[in-house]
C-alpha cells in the first residue's frame, strides 16, 4: 500500500526536500502552505498543495506520517508578525497533531534549537532545559516551539501517539530564502558577497552559531521519520562545530572570491551568544553524522544563488 504523508510548510527550505525525498520514495504526499514566507513555489507537480494556514486546516484524509514545518523562523520576520508566529506553532500544532491522532501516524514535528535560548552548556545536549525570556521579543518563535514540543509530549503521554521532535541547528543551502533582511545569515552574507556589497554582521559577530547543510539535515530528518522504534525521542540535528559570525563572514567571502568589506551593525536584541549541537543522540540512534564540510557547502549554495539570481 502507498503511504501518505502531510507536510505542512512544505513548499519552504526544509519541507521542500523532505517532500521530495519522499515523492522520490513512492509515498503519496500532501503539502498545506500559505506561502507567507515564500517568494516562489517549490512544491513539485506529483504533490497535492493546499493553500491554506495550517491553523485552519482540517482533513479527513487517513496519513501514515505528518510532519508539521510551517512556521515563521526569521527573526526579523517573525518579531514583525508574533501573533501568527505563535498560532503556527500551537493551534497549528493542535490541528496537525489532531490529524495524526486520528490516523494514527507517525508524527513529526521540526523544533528549535532557539528552545534552548542562550544556552549555558555547549555543545548543547537534549537534555539542558533552556534559559529562554518567556515575554522577550524572541519569545514568540522560542515559546512556540516549547509549547509545541510540550503538546507533541501531551499527546504521546495521553494518547499514545508515536511522536518524534527534531531540534535542527542553523540549516542551509539551495532554496532558502535569500530576501534582503529576511535572509537567514548564510544567504544573507552569500548574496551581499555575490552583490560585492557590505556584510552585515549584527554586534561584534564574537557570537557563535553551527551550520549544518541541507544534505545531511535531509538523510537525519529521513531517518528520525522512518525509523521504527524511536517515539518520543528528542533529536538534535546539527553540527557540533562552533563557528564565529566574524570567521562565516571572512569563509563568504572566500569563497566567493568577493571583494565586500564587513560592517558592523548594533546586536540584535536577546541574540544568543553561542550556540552548537551535541550530536551524540543522533550518531546513536539515527547512526547519522554530518558530511558536508562549510566551505563545502558554501559554494554550492553560493552556485545556487548565482543561478537563480
Ligand atoms: N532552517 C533552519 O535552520 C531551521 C532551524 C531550526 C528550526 N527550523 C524549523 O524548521 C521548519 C522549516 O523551516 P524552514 O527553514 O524551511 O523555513 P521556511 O520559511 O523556508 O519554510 C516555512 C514554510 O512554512 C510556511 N508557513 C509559515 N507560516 C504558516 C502557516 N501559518 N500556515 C501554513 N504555512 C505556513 C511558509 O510559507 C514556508 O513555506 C520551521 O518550523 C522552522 O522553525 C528550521
Amino acid at each position: 500500500m502507498v503511504e501518505r504523508l502531510l507536510v505542512t510548510g512544505g513548499n519552504g527550505f526544509l519541507g521542500s526536500y523532505l517532500v521530495e525525498k519522499a515523492l522520490n520514495q513512492g509515498f503519496e504526499v500532501v503539502v498545506v502552505d500559505d506561502l507567507s514566507t515564500s517568494s516562489c513555489i517549490n512544491v513539485p507537480k506529483d504533490a497535492k498543495f493546499v493553500r491554506c494556514k495550517v491553523e485552519e486546516f482540517s482533513d479527513d484524509t487517513r496519513y501514515d506520517f505528518v510532519a508539521h514545518f510551517a512556521a515563521r523562523p526569521s527573526p526579523e520576520d517573525y518579531m514583525k508578525h508574533p501573533v501568527e508566529t505563535m498560532l503556527s506553532n500551537s493551534l497549528g500544532t493542535l490541528r496537525t497533531l489532531e490529524i495524526a491522532k486520528r490516523s494514527n501516524a507517525v508524527y513529526l514535528y521540526a523544533s528549535s534549537s532557539e528552545v534552548y535560548g542562550d544556552a549555558s552548556v555547549i555543545p548543547t545536549p537534549e537534555d539542558y532545559f533552556g534559559y529562554v525570556n518567556p515575554v522577550g521579543v524572541r519569545s514568540c518563535y522560542d515559546e512556540g516551539k516549547r509549547f509545541s514540543e510540550a503538546l507533541c509530549m501531551a499527546y504521546h503521554r495521553q494518547f499514545g501517539l508515536d511522536v518524534r521532535i527534531e531540534r535542527p541547528f542553523n540549516v542551509y543551502g539551495p532554496r532558502m530564502r535569500a530576501d534582503g533582511v529576511y535572509g537567514r545569515v548564510i544567504p544573507r552574507f552569500l548574496s551581499q558577497a555575490l552583490a560585492g556589497k557590505e556584510l552585515t554582521v549584527h554586534g561584534d559577530g564574537n557570537q557563535t552559531r553551527s551550520f549544518l547543510f541541507v544534505h545531511d539535515w535531509l538523510e537525519a530528518t529521513w531517518t528520525l521519520l522512518t525509523k521504527p522504534g524511536l517515539s518520543a525521542q528528542v533529536v538534535n540535528i546539527g553540527s557540533p562545530n562552533e563557528v564565529k559570525i566574524l570567521e562565516l563572514a571572512k569563509l563568504v567571502i572566500k569563497v566567493t572570491k568577493s571583494s565586500s568589506k564587513i560592517v558592523f551593525l548594533p546586536p540584535r536584541p536577546e541574540d544568543p551568544r553561542r550556540r552548537a549541537a551535541d550530536i551524540t543522540r543522533a550518531r546513536s540512534l539515527l547512526s547519522w553524522e554530518p558530511r558536508t564540510s562549510l566551505e563545502e557547502g558554501l559554494k554550492t549554495t553560493a552556485e545556487w544563488l548565482s543561478r537563480a539570481s
